[in-house]
Parts: C-alpha cells; structure tokens; sequence
C-alpha cells in the first residue's frame, strides 16, 4: 500500500500558525507521526507540503502509476481551487479530504470545497488526529476494491 499525504499552503507553520485553530504540534511532529503510523501498520507514506498550488497539481499529477491513495489537506485552496480538483479527477486515485479544524464551523467562505467531488470522505476537526484516521479509512477502502 503506497499512500501520499499532501499538504497545502501555511500547513508548514503547524505548531505556530494560530494554535488555538490548529493546535501545538509542529509540521515536523506531523510528518514524524504520520511516518511512525506508516511503519507501525506496513504502508509506504511519503508526507508533501508546498504553499504553490502549482506545484500540489504536480505532486498529484506525480501519483499516477506508482501511488494507491491520496490524503490531501489543501490548506485555503481547499475553497478556491479548481486545479486541485480537476487533478484529483484526472488521477482517478482514492482520495480523502482532511481538515485540522472544523471548516463547516468556520467562515463562510470556508464551506465551499471544490476537492470534496474528488474525495471518498471528509474528515474535520479532528485534530491531526484525523490524518492517521484518513490514513486507516483510505487503507480500508483500496483494501476492499
Ligand atoms: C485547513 C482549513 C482551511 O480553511 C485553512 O485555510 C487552512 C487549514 C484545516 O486544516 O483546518 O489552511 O485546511
């Protein structure tokens, strides 16, 4: 099982980007526990992050032919990017969407999700909790084709 945990932009300051929202763990805490997860349950994970919505279109784009599913937080891309989903579409991979904080709880501009068409599930407000819950769902599902 290969899966790719791609983030979008700001997700780098994790830890010091409004910690009432996003809590205290770091980016770098992430990556380790997404990694660890990864070992602890033999699935293959590498873990992206880029603040470019160029550059996410080609991480997805790099996960044709040699990736099994996507977890994807697009950061504020989430709600303006017609790229990111017409590239999630044009893969044809599992995907699903992750949210630290509660986004149909927030701002109202924040309830639009252009991925959301492209994904299997949301998963928000659970914290960073909720990429090892998207990690274990998503391994669930392609187990399951
Ligand atoms: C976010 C929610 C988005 O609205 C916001 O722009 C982010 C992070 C989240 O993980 O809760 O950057 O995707």
């Amino acid at each position: 099982m290969r899966i790719k945990v791609i983030n979008g932009p700001n997700l780098n300051l994790l830890g010091i980007r409004e910690p009432d929202i996003y809590g205290k763990v770091t980016y770098k805490d992430l990556v380790e526990q997404i990694k660890k997860y990864g070992e602890d349950h033999n699935i293959d994970i590498e873990v992206l992050q880029s603040n470019h919505e160029g550059d996410l279109v080609d991480m997805i784009q790099e996960c044709l032919y040699n990736t099994d599913g996507i977890v994807i937080n697009p950061g504020a891309y989430t709600h303006t990017s017609i790229a990111l989903l017409d590239a999630l579409k044009a893969v044809n991979i599992p995907a699903i969407e992750v949210h630290i904080s509660e986004v149909d709880k927030r701002e109202n501009f924040r309830q639009i999700s252009y991925i959301r068409k492209a994904c299997t599930e949301t998963i928000s407000g659970h914290g960073i909790n909720g990429y090892m819950e998207a990690i274990e769902h998503l391994n669930d599902h392609i187990n399951k084709l």
